[in-house]
């Protein structure tokens, strides 16, 4: 077969070097990739939104499946187009249609639909320019801290955590009003904050039936003891030691069946990953939020652990066959840390020559913002997040020394990572 991915960060060469050693898959391609995706097949440079450009590769590259990595285009309905056009209807699209997306293109959405049916999660309210006041009334009945999410996406910088009454307020109205997060924030969810510890748990659905896979934990930000911005990632484990035997019991009775089912009853067909990023309080899960796609970084430590074929697994996906799936998972845990730019998640530069990438030993590098000048044959820095350093080991402080042992061997202006990843979980 020959296989598109859409993206181009480190989650879409972890799916790219995976599917690279199925027997089933002839061609990669990956649209728009990055040097790291450029060793594994063709990268076909074209945004990730332009669905005509899309349309284009698949007919002229004779595209047997499509893989969507990211969740704007899935929210832009990359699927619908494809299910809507008399050519691209048969070729196979993993990842869900528009109206499934929402789960992660609307918190509203997510929200009634997790209250629909009795989905655990932090009791909310959904405010907008009509009921302003209401907001700013409901906010006063609730305790500090003051959780603030917009409604649409924003890039993972639309959820605010406030301890002050007033700044709460405030902040309420800049979103509704001064349209903080531009149309993202002209609704938002004012939810009761959950105190406990985070883990992404992931499904592979064909809309009926699901695969469990390997769960993670990521950390976003940016500095050491989770401290400072948030970012796209900095780093993952896998597995996550508390995610035990009992409490993955009470996930799937809780959290994973009922939304599947759900799925089933509204009527939408969800076809590819779900991403369930869970809080866990006391001993129970909660939902914080839901994703219409695989993580990233936490992508970069789940794919190593897939044993079985994941061009299999799709295939069951696209035929509606996921119950006679068979899946292994490797044993070994799993560590990934981010190489990123000085000054993410604000401003940094891009351009910086990498180097050091040929000596790392027993680890497997995914590139995320890198390019290649192909004239000098010099990889280059193109983005905040830059590369991620991933290692297996007998458990996850072998997988995390491997880990750091490699990112230090690789260079590039301006370097900085995390040396805390994985600080939180015992092992
Ligand atoms: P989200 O974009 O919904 O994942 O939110 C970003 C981060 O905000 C989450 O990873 C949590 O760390 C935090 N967060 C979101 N909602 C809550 C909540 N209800 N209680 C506590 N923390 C939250
Ligand atoms: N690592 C969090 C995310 O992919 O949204």
């Amino acid at each position: 077969m020959n296989i598109l991915i859409i993206g181009s960060g480190g989650r879409e060469h972890a799916i790219a070097w995976k599917i690279a050693e199925s027997p089933k898959t002839d061609q990669i391609f990956v649209l728009p990739g990055n040097a790291g995706t450029r060793s594994m097949g063709t990268n076909i440079p074209i945004d990730v939104n332009d669905f005509d450009g899309i349309k284009m590769a698949v007919i002229e590259n004779d595209i047997d499946m499509v893989i969507v990595g990211p969740e704007v285009p899935l929210t832009n309905g990359l699927h619908d187009f494809f299910l809507s056009d008399r050519l691209l209807q048969n070729t196979p699209v993993i990842g869900p249609v528009k109206a499934a997306a929402r789960l992660e293109g609307s918190k509203d959405f997510a929200k009634a639909f997790m209250e629909k049916y009795n989905i655990p999660t932090a009791a909310y309210k959904t405010f907008d320019s009509s009921n302003i006041e209401e907001g700013i009334a409901f906010l006063e009945q609730m305790n500090a801290p003051y959780v603030l999410k917009a409604d649409g996406l924003a890039a993972g910088k639309g959820v605010l955590i406030i301890d002050d009454l007033n700044q709460a307020k405030t902040e309420l109205q800049e979103m509704i009003s001064d349209a903080k997060f531009g149309d993202a924030s002209s609704k938002v969810v004012i939810e009761e904050f959950l105190s406990g510890i985070e883990l992404s748990v992931f499904v592979l659905t064909d809309g009926n039936s699901y695969v469990l896979l390997p769960a993670a934990k990521d950390y976003k930000r940016i500095g050491e003891g989770d401290t400072g911005l948030n970012t796209g990632g900095m780093g993952s484990v896998s597995p996550v030691p508390f995610n035990d035997k009992h409490f993955r019991e009470k996930v799937e009775e809780r959290i994973i069946r009922p939304t599947i089912k759900g799925l089933v009853n509204e009527g939408v067909n969800y076809k590819g990953f779900i991403f369930f990023g869970l809080i866990k309080v006391n001993e129970d899960p909660y939902v914080i939020e839901y994703n219409c796609r695989m993580g990233d970084p936490e992508a970069e430590s789940v794919i190593p652990r897939i044993k079985s074929d994941l061009v299999d697994l799709f295939e069951h996906v696209a035929n509606n066959s996921i119950h006679q799936a068979d899946i292994e998972f490797d044993q070994r845990a799993t560590a990934s840390v981010m190489l990123v730019s000085e000054g993410y998640p604000e401003k940094y530069e891009k351009g910086k020559p990498i180097t050091g990438t040929s000596s790392v030993k027993n680890c497997v590098l995914f590139h995320a913002g890198t390019s290649i000048d192909i004239e000098n044959n010099i990889i280059k820095t193109n983005g905040g997040r830059v590369i991620a350093v991933t290692a297996y080991g007998d458990d996850l402080g072998s997988a995390l020394e491997k880990a750091y042992e490699n990112a230090e061997l690789i260079d590039f202006e301006g370097k900085y990572y995390r040396k805390d990843i994985g600080f939180d979980v015992e092992f």
